[in-house]
């Protein structure tokens, strides 16, 4: 196929039969489409939405999100997961506001200097802001050219990655890059979705080799298969009637800097008759389990967490100090930052 119609095709299909509004469309200010596409990455549109108006409302402008407090940007962002690009989010913003005098840099080349910006990123910005001759390739773009054009290269592999980089740069249409970005993004998401694809209303059917060859299942193609890893997380709920101990993840691990109750993790699911024994490694001899949760689990990109909680009631409360834990005011507690799961026991437990 031609370059120039299967852009004019797209092209034409964005100005005539998309009518999603999204409030990054159109947007020339750098600070918020990198905002947009960082949450963006991390979401779907419809979730991500809320999240991006929240953020530009508290931080209108990046010296806003420079001067920050790390512990409500992270806030902010809970939920969406992923929480090193919330911390990559802020670093960049403090970066750009230090060493750019709070402006955002207006090359591609440039761009991808900043900490969590990738050609992604980077192309979104350029083309979107600035206007520059510069292809996005992010799942959705993969997907669109995979199916229509019947690419069987794994995407997952080196070969695959210049493959689809290099057909993104030659179908991208160079007098429109920002149209044309908008347009396959909206495309894949709207049209070719990864699930139940809306096939019937497809400019490309016709041409597409996914739909003539029943390959849209199969497509795009993936080589390797992510190893899980299985951790198993013991959460302990020590509260009295109007505090309760909390602590934050430190160390190069997940949920660096979020917030978490005392937990103790153990190489294999905690049975019963163990919780007990993990309790007193709080180093507490004066204590009674007044409930043992069944086994939750959370998948993350390539971990599988396993949660048990454990209510202990302690005997003396007020002398209980564990490192590195903080007792805090109940009313309070939904000032920090937690993971999901713990968010949604602590919802349980009505403690939010
Ligand atoms: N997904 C990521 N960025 C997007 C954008 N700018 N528009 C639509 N979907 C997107």
């Amino acid at each position: 196929m031609k370059n120039k119609s299967f852009a004019t095709i797209l092209l034409n299909w964005h100005k005539e039969e998309n009518t999603r509004e999204m409030p990054w469309k159109g947007e020339k200010n750098p600070y918020y489409i990198w905002l947009s596409e960082i949450i963006l990455q991390q979401t779907r549109v419809e979730q991500g939405l809320p999240y991006f108006l929240r953020f530009k409302q508290k931080y209108p402008t990046v010296k806003d999100l420079a001067n920050a407090k790390e512990d409500d940007v992270m806030k902010l962002w809970q939920g969406l997961g992923y929480y090193s690009r919330a911390r990559n989010l802020h670093e960049t913003a403090k970066n750009v506001q230090q060493n750019f005098k709070g402006k955002f840099p207006e090359t591609f080349d440039e761009l991808k200097t900043l900490k969590g910006v990738g050609d992604y990123t980077a192309a979104a910005i350029a083309s979107f802001a600035f206007g520059e001759n510069k292809a996005v390739v992010d799942g959705n773009v993969i997907r669109v050219l995979a199916r229509v054009l019947g690419v069987e290269t794994a995407f997952d592999t080196t070969e695959g990655k210049k493959k689809f980089a290099q057909l993104a740069r030659e179908l991208i249409d160079e007098k429109n890059p920002a149209a044309y970005n908008q347009a396959i993004m909206d495309f894949g998401g709207v049209v070719c979705s990864p699930k139940n694809p809306k096939c019937e209303d497809c400019p490309f059917t016709r041409i597409c080799v996914a739909k003539n060859h029943e390959l849209i299942e199969q497509l795009p193609y993936r080589e390797k298969r992510t190893k899980i890893t299985n951790r198993y997380f013991n959460y302990l709920l020590i509260k009295s009637d109007k505090e309760i101990v909390i602590r934050k993840r430190t160390g190069n691990d997940i949920w660096q800097n979020l917030y978490e109750l005392p937990m103790i993790e153990t190489p294999k699911t905690l049975k019963k008759g163990f919780a007990e024994a993990i309790v007193k490694q709080l180093g507490t001899k004066q204590f009674a389990i007044k409930s043992y949760s069944e086994e939750t689990t959370q998948l993350l990109s390539h971990r599988k967490i396993h949660f048990r909680f454990i209510e202990v009631e302690l005997t003396d409360f007020k002398s209980f100090s564990l490192a590195n834990a903080q007792k805090v005011k109940l009313n309070a507690l939904s000032k920090f930052a937690f993971p999901k799961t713990l968010h949604l026991y602590l919802l349980e437990k009505s403690l939010f």
